[in-house]
């Protein structure tokens, strides 16, 4: 059982304002209607966001639609200052940043300082980005038919574009579609989620103050009803979201746009019988891996295939390193397991514990909920059937099974609707590179878990996981159109 952490937190640098405007075209609006933000774990009212209604989501559309060419022609040297701007204000408003997130998402400080930190990295690769857009030259002299052409590739910005956020990393996912949009020239408006909207309108705030194009982007609090039109409108040529499996549905009603879509996983690691390194450290990345902000992440350890050889040794470690997790404050920097966004959340989470033990699973590290506390859960024998099994739990709840060879357990990995990424511990080459080749997933990590992601590397799924990849230049990528150029030399 999780240990209650009693200690205060340090006295906040700086707090919530009392309310946050949402912003259309640029600009700062306050509404009639608000929303209130809810802080994770008092439960109590942190601040108030504006809500934007279905009429101010067709303004932002039309403002994005007239923005195009103006964000077309924005150099790349000045989308890169105003990337670089956005580095220098997140570096400066850091602390405030990390605070909104343990407030408004619950996140304990640590998490939220360390995303902060890949906020930053986000804006940075992007501004790096932004000048290094290629083009290509192809050679189409391949006969005689084709002499004298020459052809070049540019890539062109694809238009408006709408991006629909979740409410787990409302600094860091917002970032990843906002940052590459700036980089390739695109307006967009931006939904963030209505339980973590903060973080997404600070980062608004911190661009109202650049010399982006009238109408270059939007934040809107709307409910998902006026969100519709993000997805249904013709005008916006390229719908990003990141969420849950109703990602799927936004596609189908999408229209002629490009879709790229996140929509995470139950993400599993291997623990081979020689792992690599030591258990101990295994043990470490495994619990950071499973129980980071409350297994919140969509790459969190869900399933944990061991080799049976040293099963019950790991078990044993796993066991003492979960119990001496701290459980309680996320202001306080000792806390590991804060809240999870919400009471119903939190039951069902717990709906899903309690099924799986009536199933015959037994539990190894866990207890009884307390509002939207979940303590750190380990469980083995889950059947295979149970929602804890094959669902993405978005909870700090984990599963152990033993696995006699090492094909079996690319198996048992690949036996899921969903493929994010998967972790692999080994010390052999040859297993590492079978795991590369069989696992159906977007990536493989080995000596680390599923949930290792550095803001670069090419990031998202395949199967039920989703379509496309983030990771700046791949969503930049995403995010515009190659346009050909053939020439003809002169025919005397
Ligand atoms: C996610 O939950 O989709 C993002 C995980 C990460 O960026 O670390």
């Amino acid at each position: 059982m999780a240990k209650p952490n009693k200690k205060k937190p340090a006295k906040p640098a700086k707090g919530l304002k009392t309310s946050y405007p949402y912003y259309l075209a640029n600009r700062p609006v306050a509404a009639n209607t608000e929303l209130e933000v809810l802080d994770k774990y008092t439960g109590k009212r942190a601040t108030r966001v504006a809500m934007a209604d279905a009429a101010a989501v067709r303004k932002a559309i039309v403002a994005a639609h007239k923005a195009r060419e103006a964000m077309a022609a924005f150099t790349p040297d000045r989308r890169r200052d105003v990337l670089e701007h956005c580095v220098r204000r997140f570096s400066e408003r850091f602390e405030e940043l990390a605070l909104a997130l343990c407030i408004e998402a619950g996140k304990p400080i640590k998490d939220a300082r360390g995303e902060v930190t890949r906020l930053i990295d986000t804006f940075r690769i992007a501004a790096g980005e932004a000048t290094r857009i290629d083009g290509q030259i192809i050679e189409l002299q391949i006969s005689e038919r084709t002499r004298g052409y020459r052809g070049m590739v540019k890539r062109v910005p694809i238009g408006p574009c709408s991006f629909i956020t979740p409410f787990n990393f409302p600094l860091n996912l917002v970032a990843h579609k906002v940052a590459p949009a700036i980089a390739a020239g695109c307006p967009f408006v931006l939904k963030p989620a209505i339980k973590t909207p903060v973080g997404a309108l600070i980062i608004a705030e911190v661009l109202a103050e650049t010399d982006l194009p009238e109408g270059a982007f939007s934040v809107l609090c709307c409910s998902n009803e006026d969100a519709s039109l993000l997805v249904e409108d013709e005008r916006i040529k390229l719908l990003s979201f990141t969420g849950g499996l109703i990602g799927w549905d936004l596609k189908a009603r999408s229209g002629k746009k490009k879709v790229t879509l996140e929509l995470g996983g139950n993400a599993a690691c291997i623990v081979d019988a020689d792992p690599g390194v030591s258990l101990d450290h295994v043990v470490e990345r495994l619990v950071f891996g499973a129980y980071y902000q409350s297994g919140q992440s969509c790459i969190s350890v869900q399933r944990i295939y061991a080799h049976a050889d040293i099963y019950d040794k790991l078990r044993k470690k796993l066991k003492a390193a979960i119990g001496a997790l701290r459980m309680g404050d996320p202001r306080v920097d000792t806390t590991f397991i804060g809240p999870v966004v919400d009471e119903d959340a939190a039951k069902r989470i717990q709906s899903w514990i309690d099924a799986a033990v009536k199933g015959g699973a037994r539990r190894i590290n866990g207890g009884a909920r307390e509002g939207n506390m979940i303590p750190a859960t380990l469980l083995e024998k889950v059947p295979l059937d149970a929602d804890l099994y094959r669902k993405e739990v978005f909870g700090p709840v984990a599963l152990i099974e033993p696995f006699d060879d090492f094909d079996s357990a690319l198996a048992q990995v690949n036996r899921s609707d969903f493929g994010l990424q998967a972790g692999v511990f080994t010390g052999r080459l040859d297993h590492a590179m079978k795991a590369w080749d069989v696992l159906d997933v977007g990536g493989v990590i080995v000596g680390d878990v599923p949930s290792f992601r550095v803001d670069n590397m090419p990031y998202g799924g395949v199967k039920d996981s989703g379509l496309g990849r983030e990771g700046v230049r791949y969503a930049i990528e995403d995010m515009s159109e190659q346009r050909l150029l053939v020439i003809r030399d002169a025919v005397a």
